[in-house]
């Protein structure tokens, strides 16, 4: 079996230690791996597949080498910056970051819901948001069947989305110690606020949602709108999501869409308390899905929730499946 060259950049953030763990459990066929970072932590070691590496300073130089895939999850700026300069030396990029996410020649893929974009790719591919990703996962298949009409999202979105300094803010204010990373305290709090606010009043993570949503579905005048909230929950991405279709529906046949569909598993049996939870998602690869019942309001109407772990499906896991698709589809540029 072929093998391939990894680099994984921001090897020593929270994203960039769990794609090196889910490279790992699913076996990807790894000849050569080159964890990098800044020079913050250069020379630190890294486990992967039983062994240790050293992490490599990222620079203008690092994609020299005969690398296959770099998959990034180290910050915009830093994407920005040497996601080109690796594109050009025929490395293909999987991108975490938001950077390149709306750029037009860049396909934006969840692999269960448009694999067909990775084909026009130019050695960059960025990976979605993390509430986008699990909420496509479910919406797509519906999407096909019933055509979607308008989407109202609200989230419930765990710290570790903003990486160690959320988590830690957590931690701390559980501990009774002030806020350092976030606006105001997170424990014991919600925040209607995840990154920055735009001119019309939304946050940029629910614009995110409203405009990744858009190009991933190929909908560009779909009607959405977007609440984003910061909760107390370390990890796992939990989501209220209210649907109108342009189809009617029966919702036997959304349950047996979504039970069939890949990627999801449903959890939703009221009667004996059995609906998605953030607790129960952590570590899991999949997307749950639960609370499947009529929004009575409308003619054609549906609410859904669903959870999944923000770091693995919303981040590292979406990456390393659509790293093994690039090989899989022999779409790699060496
Ligand atoms: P470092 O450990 O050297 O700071 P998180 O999102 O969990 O905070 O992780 C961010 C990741 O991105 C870390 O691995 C961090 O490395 C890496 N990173 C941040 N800035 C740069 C940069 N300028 N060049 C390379 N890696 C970077």
């Amino acid at each position: 079996m072929k093998k391939y060259n990894v680099a994984v950049v921001g090897a020593t953030g929270m994203v960039g230690r769990k794609v090196l763990q889910v490279l790992e459990e699913q076996n990807f066929p790894v000849e050569k791996l080159y964890p990098m970072a800044s020079s913050r932590s250069a020379g630190q070691k890294v486990e992967f597949a039983g062994k240790e590496y050293v992490v490599e300073e990222l620079n203008e130089k690092s994609f020299d080498k005969d690398i296959h895939i770099a998959i990034f999850s180290a910050g915009g700026s830093t994407s920005e910056k040497f996601s080109p300069i690796a594109a050009k030396n025929n490395v293909v990029v999987v991108d975490n970051s938001s950077a390149f996410r709306m750029n037009p020649t860049v396909p934006l893929v969840v692999p269960e819901v448009n694999p067909e974009d990775l084909e026009w790719h130019q050695n960059i591919i960025a990976n979605p948001n993390c509430s986008t990703i699990q909420a496509m996962v479910a919406l797509k298949p519906l999407h096909e069947k019933f055509k979607i009409k308008r989407i109202v999202y609200s989230t419930y979105q765990a710290v570790s989305g903003s990486g160690i300094k959320g988590f830690e803010d957590l931690e701390n204010g559980i501990k009774g110690e002030e806020n350092k990373f976030y606006p105001h305290q997170i424990a014991y709090n919600c925040l209607p606020h995840i990154d920055v606010f735009m001119e019309n009043g939304y946050t940029k993570e629910e614009m995110k949602m409203i405009l990744e949503t858009r190009k991933i579905l190929h909908e560009d005048n779909m009607a959405i709108t977007a609440t984003t909230v910061r909760v107390p929950v370390f990890y796992g991405h939990s989501e209220s999501v209210n649907l109108e279709f342009e189809n009617d529906f029966q919702i036997e046949d959304v349950r047996e869409i979504l039970n069939n569909a890949p990627g999801i598993i449903v959890q939703d049996d009221v009667k004996n308390n059995v609906y998605p939870l953030a607790r129960e998602a952590e570590g899991k690869n999949e997307v749950f899905v639960g609370r499947i019942r009529r929004d009575e309001s409308l003619q054609s109407g549906l609410n859904l929730w669903i959870v999944a772990d923000n770091i693995r499906k919303g981040a590292a896991t979406n990456a390393v499946q659509i790293a093994e698709l690039l090989v899989k589809n022999n779409l790699l540029s060496r």
